[in-house]
């Protein structure tokens, strides 16, 4: 079949496919034509009728009109606006169909980026994810708040997102009648372990968003802290610059018994539930002696770090964002810990300015993975033990591939902690050990 034959496809022919597999980003994988097709709204083992969406040249794109054949694994949709929201990929298709496709990937991964047959991967459920995530950034546009049309990229007012902080419509509610609503581009929402709420209004310019009139019914919602962020660039969702609009001191929260004070743009992980699991398991993983320094990459506000300095000799961090590592040196004190310091950078440039005395690590980078830099000096500080925490498997299993390559380290262990439920995002942990 001739390019642009498939070119005019684009323009309504439909084709029928059966789809083998899942991508990265949720959507079924068949063949057309001898062609990889990417299928938005279908799952392996179906049978599809698809309209071709794009035409690439090593690769098609469709959305799936009608299930010919259909999955044992689909259910009625949990969301009523699944079908148009650019949120959630799996909300008609079983938990455990989510779950295992989860594994798959992660498997499929290991193989392909790393050489790895892996059999056993366990995997840690959250069977009750209702409202599980603790922060969601909503889109305004045309006097609206809400999520983003996978469509028409319009943004519409969401009926019952399960995942969203409970409060959350009541707050859009009040919000909507902001008199600058029309200078906000984003609004972020946190909730915190008490249910203290933060709300970050994100405006282009720097003159001040009024808030006076809403006030009173936004703290009797819960609302303890209001931020405006100052963004001007649409790649990023927070701009660097925040002023305090309303609030006394800072927003605190709290993990594995450990107290953080949280700036409005530091990264914490959505869902504290599972993040309390899967910080126990990097942390285990290292198996810490009272005599161990660890070299702890990508820390933030020092979740994780506050963890390891209870248990070892000593721990430095090292984070990029200049307010998360100002958050973390508050934190080690709020928490009453001397063990450990914090470095502002990235790790790839610091990592040749800071001591080799490390015999663990510790990294839990963001989804681009480890810089290439940062593993070989890892590899050369030589550590009994690594741990690495990753949100996703593609870069966590290329790096995997570059720790083990000279045969002086394996992977011993590989575990799945699903913290992003009705979503196709897989955090993984790793222990990777000396051989
Ligand atoms: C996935 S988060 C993990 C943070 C922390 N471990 C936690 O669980 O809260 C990744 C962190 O890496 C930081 N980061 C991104 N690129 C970096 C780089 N090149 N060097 C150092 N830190 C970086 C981000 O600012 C973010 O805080």
């Amino acid at each position: 079949m001739s390019y642009n034959k498939q070119k005019a496809r684009e323009n309504g022919d439909k084709m029928k496919t059966r789809i083998t597999d899942l991508s990265h980003d949720g959507r079924g994988i068949g063949q057309v034509d001898g062609k990889i097709i990417f299928v938005q709204g279908a799952y392996p083992g179906e049978e599809v009728e698809v309209k071709i969406t794009k035409t690439k040249k090593n690769y098609l794109e469709g959305r799936a009109t009608e299930i010919l054949k259909k999955s044992a694994d689909r259910i009625e949709s949990v969301c009523p606006d699944f079908y148009h929201c650019n949120g959630c990929q799996y909300c008609d298709y079983t938990y455990q169909a989510q779950l295992d496709s989860k594994v798959a990937r992660l498997k499929t991964n290991l193989k392909k980026f790393a050489g790895l047959e892996v059999e056993d991967i366990k995997i840690h459920p959250m069977e009750n994810y209702k409202n599980y995530r603790n922060h969601v950034q909503l889109k305004v546009k045309d006097g609206k708040i809400g999520y983003v049309d996978k469509e028409n990229f319009s943004v519409f007012e969401a009926k019952a997102c399960l995942v969203w902080p409970e409060k959350t419509p009541e707050l859009i509610e009040v919000l909507k009648t902001l008199p600058d609503l029309d200078r906000i581009n984003l609004i972020g929402l946190r909730e915190n372990y008490k249910g203290d709420l933060m709300v970050i209004l994100v405006s282009k310019d720097e003159k001040k968003i009024k808030i006076e009139d809403q006030l009173a019914d936004l703290k009797a919602l819960g609302v303890s802290h209001i931020y405006q962020n100052i963004n001007s660039n649409p790649r990023f969702h927070y701009g660097r610059k925040s002023k305090v609009l309303y609030g006394d001191g800072p927003f605190k929260e709290e993990i594995l018994k450990n107290t953080f004070n949280l700036s409005p743009t530091s990264f914490f992980q959505v869902n504290r539930t599972q993040a309390e699991v899967l910080y126990k398991i990097g942390i285990e993983n290292l198996d810490l002696k009272s005599t161990d320094k660890v070299l702890e990459l990508y820390s933030g506000i020092g979740t994780i770090s506050m963890g390891l300095a209870k248990e070892a000799a000593y721990v430095l961090g090292i984070e990029y964002n200049p307010e998360a590592v100002k958050d973390a040196k508050t934190n080690a004190k709020l928490n009453g810990l001397d063990n450990l310091d914090f470095k502002s950078g990235r790790a790839e440039d610091l990592l040749d300015k800071v001591s080799s005395d490390f015999n663990k690590t510790l990294l839990d980078p963001a989804r681009a993975g480890a810089d290439k830099k940062v593993l070989e000096k890892i590899l050369e500080i030589a550590p009994e033990k690594i741990s690495y925490i990753s949100c996703d498997p593609a870069t966590l299993c290329r790096d995997l591939g570059i720790l083990i390559k000279d045969g002086s380290y394996k992977v011993d262990k590989v575990e799945i902690v699903d913290m992003f439920p009705l979503s196709s995002h897989v955090e993984t942990i790793a222990l990777i050990q000396k051989m």
